[in-house]
């Protein structure tokens, strides 16, 4: 698989790669980086073939290492993906992904009734409720259930 990447997308020199995420969450995980504002340089890899996945999204950003926070929220999205982060063109760490019991002042709540809304100074906090292989999200403040895709999109 290596060899694959490294044909398909240039290898870089410092930052963070982050590969296996499944095929078309790539855009979705790029969006936690918040990189609207950034300069730094971008390479996006979508539905690559992949032995383990069949297809794979992969995110190479240079010179930006991920918190332990962005790594909770892909951990939402692409819990076997894997992180690494490279350093003068080396992998120097493995970044383990797990799923968090909480997530913070990450999404706004679904629930437009929700006092989150209302009340500014009230950070968004939902615990992360696994069933199977199924991710929900419940709000702490209004307690409703939303799956994370519906959490994901109301950003
Ligand atoms: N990579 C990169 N730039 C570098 C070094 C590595 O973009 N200078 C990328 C590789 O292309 C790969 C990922 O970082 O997508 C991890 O590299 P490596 O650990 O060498 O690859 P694998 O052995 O395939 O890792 P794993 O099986 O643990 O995912
Ligand atoms: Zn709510």
């Amino acid at each position: 698989m290596a060899k694959e990447n490294k044909l398909q997308v240039e290898a870089i020199k410092n930052g963070t790669v982050i590969d296996h995420i499944p095929a078309h969450i790539g855009f979705k995980v790029l969006s936690l980086f918040k990189m609207n504002d950034s300069n730094e340089r971008v390479t996006i890899g979508l539905n690559l073939p992949s032995s383990a996945l069949g297809a794979k999204d992969l995110i190479k950003i240079e010179n930006v290492f991920i918190s332990e926070e962005q790594a909770n929220q892909l951990a939402l999205f692409a819990p076997q993906a894997t992180v690494n982060k490279i350093e003068s063109y080396e992998v120097v760490a493995k970044l383990p992904l797990s799923l968090p019991d909480t997530i913070n002042a990450a999404f706004h709540c679904p629930n437009t009734n929700c006092i989150t809304h209302d009340e500014k100074a009230v950070e968004s906090s939902f615990r992360v409720i696994t069933k199977v292989d199924d991710i929900q999200l419940k709000c702490k403040y209004c307690e409703k259930v939303f799956s994370r895709e519906i959490v994901a999109d109301s950003h």
